[in-house]
């Protein structure tokens, strides 16, 4: 199979189409058998529930090529079993976990020649997703729903690549108690644009969510957890119910224990302990470990001594063993990497 012809160094993260998506449908009850097809675009009418009340779902992850040539996916099964819990939560109808893992291999192999070349620093980022599609006016769950899985070949998702980025506490709430901050809903999303917009025009990369009950205790960013490296090595990630439970922070602590022998913690973290941290990191599918080198609070800095100019050395090991096991050229453990081809 020959690549694309596209400038994998040089990526960003963009949407770039590819030649196929997956496509199921939902109605009178059930899920049809699903298919790929070429269309990139969606035709539906203008009272769908999407459109009116934001019932939507998605997921995220990506595919690798290995060092030695394969194309893997990195734990699709929590990505599928995720979006049944979001998809619970907004009173949908459940996409069957083994379909959606089915789903995302047929659209990476039909889209192969898009997956970017080991070495590159680039990846083919895979976005499935469900909406409520039939027309709905008084404020209730739809009854017809579309599952779609497509790809996009992306580069680093803040610019600069392994840079030091800077972040604020943001004035904004991301996620109420009791609320949705815990799945990924696309109105979490939605709600976080004025803020993010704002951190962008005020000079800073990212938001720093507290949460929003006591403004006391760190939660995440608009896309990515935290985890923190304490001064004697330990990693520490904040546990909350309103945050996202990132596939992605899972990995990297059982990592941390099981690879490195370090010790972990997910505990609640309060904003005043921050500025004693030796590290920090955000982690997700998009951000992989991006290392924040200063936490701007209302002017007033917190600069790690891990410095703006690269990754403390535990944030390092942490990033060089998970890709490692993303690329294929450290042993994964049992049942991460699901093999597409
Ligand atoms: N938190 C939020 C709000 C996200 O959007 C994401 C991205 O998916 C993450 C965390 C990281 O989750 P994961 O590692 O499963 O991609
Ligand atoms: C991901 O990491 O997959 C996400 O969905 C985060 C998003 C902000 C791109």
């Amino acid at each position: 199979m020959e690549k694309k012809n596209i400038d994998w160094e040089n990526l960003g993260f963009g949407y770039i189409q590819t030649d196929k998506r997956y496509v199921s449908n939902f109605k009178d009850g059930k899920w049809d058998d699903g298919a790929l097809i070429d269309d990139a675009n969606i035709t539906m009418n203008e009272c769908a529930g999407v459109l009116q009340y934001a019932q939507t779902v998605f997921e995220g992850m990506k595919a690798y090529t290995t060092e030695d040539g394969r194309i893997v996916t990195f734990r699709p099964d929590l990505n599928a079993a995720r979006m049944v819990d979001s998809a619970k939560r907004l009173e949908m109808p459940v996409f069957p976990e083994d379909r959606f893992v089915d789903a995302v291999v047929q659209t990476v192999k039909a889209n192969a020649a898009y997956v970017p070349p080991y070495g590159s620093g680039a990846t083919l980022y895979i976005r499935p997703y469900m909406f409520g599609i039939n027309p709905v006016i008084g404020v209730k769950p739809a009854d017809e729903y579309q599952f779609r899985v497509f790809t996009t070949p992306v580069g680093p998702y803040f610019k600069g690549g392994a840079k030091p980025i800077t972040i604020c506490v943001s004035d904004f709430d991301r996620a109420a108690p009791h609320g949705t901050g815990h799945i990924k809903a696309g109105l979490n999303y939605a709600m976080s644009l004025h803020a993010i917009v704002t951190a962008h025009a005020n000079g800073f990369d990212e938001n720093m969510y507290l949460d929003s009950a006591t403004r006391t205790k760190v939660e995440e960013t608009g896309g990515a957890n935290f985890i923190f490296i304490t001064k004697d090595n330990k990693v520490v990630t904040p546990h909350s119910n309103t945050i996202l439970p990132s596939i992605t922070r899972r990995s990297i602590m059982y990592v941390a224990e099981h690879y490195l022998g370090l010790e972990v913690e997910e505990r609640d973290v309060y904003f005043d302990e921050v500025k004693d941290f030796a590290e920090c990191g955000l982690c997700g599918t998009a951000a992989v470990i991006s290392p924040v080198g200063k936490v701007v609070d209302h002017g007033k800095e917190i600069c790690f001594p891990s410095g703006m100019e690269k990754m403390g050395p535990i944030t390092q090991k942490l990033y060089d063993t998970l890709t490692g096991i993303q690329m294929g050229h450290i042993e994964a453990p049992e049942g991460w990497l699901k093999v597409i081809e």
